[in-house]
Parts: structure tokens; sequence; C-alpha cells
């Protein structure tokens, strides 16, 4: 399995694997290329035999980063992707003082994960999400290196 920098060659496999992590709220494929080709996006893919198996998004606004995706086929998980997406990222992209995300409060799997990269929980967002109706768990990281994201 390979960590790479997410290239327009792998759109049609971070779709197939946010289908299978997502279902139908699964971003398209223009959300996918708009993410890809962002300013002050980070895009990051682990890649098995040829298959997109992990996913991340990170975007940045000024020093102001967060996390807009992560995902990891059902069949690649508790493999460390996540984990190792997640290492990827924060070395990869610097420069931000503070990276935020939001997950669903019963994703007790993904909070986990964050929580060993020291990611806080600071607040709870009612109702955030729909299919299912679900609070949004916010969290916060702060981060010390003031690298530039590229
Ligand atoms: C959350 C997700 C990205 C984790 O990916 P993963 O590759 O399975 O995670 P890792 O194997 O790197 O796990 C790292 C650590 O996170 C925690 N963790 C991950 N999944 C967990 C789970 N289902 N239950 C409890 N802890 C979990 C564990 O501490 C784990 O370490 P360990 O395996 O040594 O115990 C994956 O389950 C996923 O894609 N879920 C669906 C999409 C999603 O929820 N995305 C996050 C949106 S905010």
């Amino acid at each position: 399995m390979i960590l790479c920098k997410m290239q327009p060659g792998h759109i049609e496999g971070v779709k197939k694997l946010l289908d299978a992590c997502f279902g139908e709220s699964a971003w398209s494929v223009e959300s996918i290329t708009s993410q890809l080709d962002k300013t002050d996006s980070y895009c990051a893919v682990a890649v098995d035999e040829e298959k997109v198996v992990g996913y991340i998004a990170f975007e940045a606004i000024v020093d102001e980063g967060s996390i807009v995706e992560l995902a990891v086929d059902p069949e690649h998980r508790r493999q460390g992707v996540g984990r190792k997406l997640v290492e990827l990222m924060l070395t990869s992209c610097s420069g931000v003082k503070t990276i935020c995300l939001e997950v669903r409060a019963s994703n007790h799997g993904a909070i986990a994960l964050y929580q060993a990269f020291d990611f806080q929980p600071i607040t709870i967002r009612k109702n955030y999400y729909d299919d299912p109706r679900e609070d949004a768990v916010i969290m916060i990281k702060k981060v010390s290196n003031e690298n530039t994201c590229h």
C-alpha cells in the first residue's frame, strides 16, 4: 500500500471509496474534483493494488485548517490506514495554528482516532447532520509549526 498526494487520476477511485463509506450522502465527482482543485486544499490517498482504500481532504483559510473528509475502505479498516492519512496530512500541511473538524456524535471510532492525535472536543452542534439526524462534535487541535501548505 502506498500513501501519496491525490492526483486527478484518483478521482474515480475516491468516488467509489466514498460511495462505499457514505452511501447516498457521499460527495459527488464534482465535489471531489472541486476539493482537489481548491487553493490551500490538500488531498491524499492510500492505494492498495491500484484501488483507492483511503482518502483525506484538508483545507486551510489563513492559519485555520480543517479536515473536511476522511474515509477508509471498510475492508481495510483497523489496519492503521486512517492514522497514516492523518499523520501525512499533519506533516504535509502546516502553516496553521489550529485544525478543526466535525464528526457525528455516534462515530466513536473516528473520535478515538482524532483524540489519539490530540484533537479535543470543544462543542456540540445540535442536529447538524441529516439521514440520520444527529449532533456533530466539533474537535480542535492546536499545532505549533509554521510552514506553508504544499
Ligand atoms: C474512522 C475511519 C477513517 C478510521 O480509519 P481506520 O483506518 O480504520 O483507522 P485506524 O486503523 O488508523 O485506527 C487508528 C486508531 O483509531 C481508533 N479507531 C479507529 N476505528 C475505530 C473503531 N471502529 N472503534 C474504536 N476505535 C477505533 C483506534 O484507537 C485505532 O487504533 P487501534 O486500531 O490501534 O486500536 C474509518 O473507520 C472510516 O472510514 N469510517 C467511515 C467514515 C468516517 O467515519 N469518517 C470520519 C468522518 S469525520
